[in-house]
């Protein structure tokens, strides 16, 4: 079988070699080996270089030997479990479609796999530190076919940059449908970190997903999101894209951010953007803002999209 799986574990735990005071460095060169795979599990993990530097801190080494001892004595024989699965499962997964690979790889521990886009297919990542927090890690083919399980599923409804406005429109049909249920029984704020989570993990262009809620002095205030922290907390009504969309009670579309005068730059990656007032009782409530690193990263059914998000989680 061609190698769709494969155990990078090396690289990661090479930070054991190194004083913890170097572990940021280190992470400098794990980064380079793994370019986009990292740095898409930054932003999905809301990291900067300082928080990333705060979480490395907050690292053990001492989990980490155990990890990396736990790892050498059993990972041959988990894998060989894993591929015999694999085997079996071949036809049922479309392995000889080549759209994806697992990746065996070591991250800051927040969860057992991430789902990442790529230019060359999707790379499922294992972070084995998140198994081996969870406690799971025993189960360890249990953990890749659950990550298997969760990339058929999104496969069928991700969303790539690359489609056509129809061809996005079927899929963010999919998605709408699957709402209601991700936000049923939930609280506001829980609503909000879900649907940030949600517009995150299915649309490959949507690279920066969060809301900011309305104070009562004409302020907006940075709520949930995922993506690379901003600086921009609070808002005046009337600053920025955010500040004129709350202004204006209406959605605010920018195809490039370079020819806007009134907006504010929250990464140089921002290509686009778009915003969507949240308006309840007549009043701007909060509104949802979506960065792209893509030019023109929003077309109408995007827009279309969006609008029915924000419709279906004032209604929730
Ligand atoms: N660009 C926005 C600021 C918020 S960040 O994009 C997260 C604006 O101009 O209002």
């Amino acid at each position: 079988m061609r190698s769709i799986f494969r155990d990078f574990s090396y690289d990661y735990f090479d930070i054991l070699a190194h004083p913890k005071e170097q572990w940021y460095d280190f992470w400098q060169t794990y980064r380079e080996k793994h370019p986009k795979v990292l740095q898409e599990y930054m932003l999905k993990n809301n990291l900067n270089e300082s928080t990333l530097k705060e979480k490395l801190e907050s690292l053990e080494r001492r989990e980490l030997d155990k990890l990396s001892q736990y790892w050498q004595r059993v990972g041959a024989a988990e894998k060989a479990k894993v591929l015999k699965t694999l085997g079996k499962r071949a036809d049922a997964l479309h392995l000889e479609r080549e759209d994806f690979v697992i990746h065996i790889l070591g991250g800051l521990g927040e969860r057992e796999h991430f789902i990442i886009p790529t230019s060359k297919g999707n790379v499922v990542m294992i972070d084995l530190l998140g198994c081996w927090l969870s406690g799971k890690i025993e189960d360890f083919p249990s953990i890749v076919f659950g990550a298997l399980d969760d990339f058929i599923e999104y496969s069928h409804v991700h969303v790539r940059h690359f489609m056509s406005d129809d061809e996005r429109r079927k899929r963010f049909s999919l998605l709408l449908h699957r709402l209601p249920t991700e936000l049923r029984d939930k609280t506001f704020d829980e609503k909000l970190a879900t649907i940030a989570c949600f517009l995150d993990k299915y649309v490959e262009h949507y690279n920066w997903s969060g809301f900011y809620l309305t104070t009562n002095d004409r302020l907006l205030s940075l709520g949930a999101f995922v993506g690379e922290p901003t600086e921009h907390l609070e808002i005046p009504f009337g600053s920025g894209i955010c500040g004129q969309a709350a202004e204006t009670m209406d959605v605010f579309v920018v195809p490039d951010v370079s020819k806007e005068e009134n907006y504010l730059a929250c990464s140089l990656k921002t290509k686009s953007e778009i915003v969507i007032p949240l308006i309840k009782e007549g009043q701007v409530i909060g509104e949802l803002d979506i960065d792209s690193h893509f030019p023109n990263g929003f077309g109408a059914s995007d827009r279309e999209f969006l609008e029915k998000v924000c419709e279906a989680l004032i209604r929730s």
